[in-house]
């Protein structure tokens, strides 16, 4: 069973690319920066251990799915799929647009009490709110939304994200989109400073997260458009 690849910088892969260095690790592979040798386009390249990628599937899903929102300017662009021989075992590689950025996890960790301001708080559920709404509207969901997920790309009047990742659990129902917008609230929550901070929020930010709890969630936003709408309409100077 492969563990990990440990592949080192300058590394050739499938005869065209080169990898430049490594981005992450997570249960399904790692992720490397990659550099096409023809035209020095950097791309970003996950290699799936084979025990997480049986028969192909998670790739075949993922690949159609990104391919099918390709116009959705939140989510990254896919590629290709290359398959390579790592200690006599096909490894599955996932070719995808490199997103140069940093992880939401470490962006809030700068700001001091590693939370965000309230303000910019607000915009960036608002920019995901946005984002999601679209695949919402294409008739997908992402499902597995958190901070490891998802790269600040650039913060100007409002956050440029991009989501990595989508998790299939079958075809698409009311409940996985239910399910993206719970997992909005909690990103809110968390980067506001989670529990420890509840209490003394707004009472705008306690609107939203309705204390967590799915069945206020529920009542409060029929949808992602509903939170979305919510935050543009709502008077934040208070
Ligand atoms: N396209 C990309 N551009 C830049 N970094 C990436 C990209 N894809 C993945 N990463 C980095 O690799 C990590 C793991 O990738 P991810 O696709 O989330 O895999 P996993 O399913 O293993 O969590 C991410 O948290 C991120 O740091
Ligand atoms: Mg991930």
């Amino acid at each position: 069973m492969i563990e990990t690849f440990d592949f080192q910088p300058g590394c050739m892969i499938a005869g065209k690319y080169e990898i430049v260095s490594f981005l992450g690790w997570g249960w399904e592979g790692e992720v490397y920066k990659i550099r096409e040798k023809e035209t020095r386009i950097e791309r970003a390249a996950k290699f799936f251990f084979p025990q997480r990628n049986k028969k192909n599937r998670t790739v075949a899903t993922y690949a159609r799915k990104l391919h099918k929102l390709r116009s959705c300017p939140i989510l990254i662009q896919y590629h290709t799929v290359e398959t390579v021989t790592f200690r006599k075992e096909p490894v599955t590689v996932f070719i995808s647009e490199y997103v140069e950025g940093i992880l939401l996890r470490d962006y809030v960790r700068r700001f001091p009490g590693r939370r965000l301001p309230l303000f910019q708080a607000v915009h960036l559920l608002h920019s995901l709110a946005d984002g999601i709404e679209a695949i919402h509207h294409l008739g997908e969901y992402h499902g597995d939304l958190h901070s490891e997920n998802i790269i600040v790309q650039r913060l100007g009047l409002t956050f440029e994200l991009k989501l990595l990742d989508l998790f299939h659990r079958g075809r698409t129902t009311g409940e996985h989109r239910f399910d993206d917008l719970c997992s909005l609230i909690r990103i809110f929550y968390d980067v506001l400073g989670g529990q420890k901070w509840y209490a003394k929020q707004p009472r705008a930010v306690r609107e939203i997260c309705c204390g967590l709890k799915r069945s206020l969630i529920r009542k409060k936003f029929r949808n992602v458009s509903g939170l979305r709408l919510f935050l543009e309409n709502r008077d934040w100077s208070v």
